[in-house]
């Protein structure tokens, strides 16, 4: 039986419709979330990622402004830029896009360190991650929480299963290994450069940030397991998955397709995090 295909363009909607709602309500409170985006050069993907997360601030009723600095800003102005958007009440949320430009990348640590960590809503920020080492209240990375919700939304039972991430950063491998771990998984993170099939073939669910075009066949696939797929890698002018879906689908229970899978949900979750972050602000 082929596996059950997890959209997350439905999912997405009702992330949506429900923030919508929550805006209205905290609008009525005098509370418009508030959501400043940092773009610095001009690169196209960038800017086109930049554009879309504003559109969906206000598409569900909040703010959204868009500070977009020359391919020449140094990194004095972009520390200034944070530093005043750190103090603006009617910001509840930063983000600066990444990549910076080439000759920024050495301060991306520092670009990410300096945003309040209850602006954070990227979770980047030290804080951010270490509060959910910590199993503190904390903002969480955007794609990794997508994840988790789509498996929630299937209502898969945690406990006890060996989640196997095949991933390695902040925004994704690192943070969901701690989420699934609190939820009762026994979880193995693997880098994708590794050999990862050895874990793959034993993994009850398996997320994947491996960055390479249909890199888990199959065959890497214990039957019935669920398959979260969070790659984008452009081939030929098309996004394609990090799992290779037919093979894949032919032994999983339950896979995300790319596209239409995990990408969907992450834009709206970074809202969610938005949203968040306006009622801890204004303490509604
Ligand atoms: N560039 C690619 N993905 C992301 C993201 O999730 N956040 C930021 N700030 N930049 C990115």
């Amino acid at each position: 039986m082929p596996a059950d295909r997890i959209s997350g363009k439905e999912m997405a909607a009702e992330v949506r419709d429900a923030l919508t709602r929550e805006v209205e309500e905290l609008k009525k409170k005098g509370v418009t979330p508030g959501m400043a985006l940092i773009l610095v050069g001009g690169a196209e993907d960038s800017a086109l990622y930049v554009r879309s997360k504003a559109k969906k601030c206000e598409e569900v009723g909040g703010y959204a402004e868009v500070h977009h600095l020359g391919d020449d800003a140094t990194i004095d102005e972009i520390m200034g830029l944070i530093d005043r958007l750190n103090k603006d009440e009617k910001i509840h949320g930063i983000l600066v896009q990444l990549p910076l430009p080439e000759h920024l990348h050495q301060y991306e640590k520092q670009v990410m360190d300096a945003i309040l960590p209850e602006k954070d809503i990227d979770a980047f920020h030290p804080m951010n991650l270490g509060n959910l080492m910590i199993g503190d209240d904390c903002y969480l990375g955007v794609t990794a929480n997508a994840c988790i919700k789509m498996l929630e939304n299937i209502n898969v039972d945690f406990k006890g299963k060996h989640a196997v991430v095949v991933g390695w950063s902040i925004e994704i491998g690192k943070p969901v290994t701690m989420m699934l771990f609190e939820r009762g998984c026994a979880v193995t993170l693997v880098h994708p450069d590794q050999d990862f099939v050895p874990y793959t073939k034993q993994a009850d669910i398996i997320i994947t940030e491996v960055g390479r075009p249909r890199a888990i066949t199959g065959d890497m696939i214990k039957p019935g397991a669920i398959v979260i797929d969070t790659g984008s890698n452009w081939v030929d002018g098309k996004s394609v998955g990090d799992v290779d879906y037919d093979s894949a689908a032919e032994v999983a229970a339950a896979i995300t397709p790319v596209p239409g899978g995990v990408g969907p949900m992450r834009i709206i979750m970074l809202i969610y995090n938005l949203v968040e972050a306006a009622k801890r602000l204004s303490g509604e």
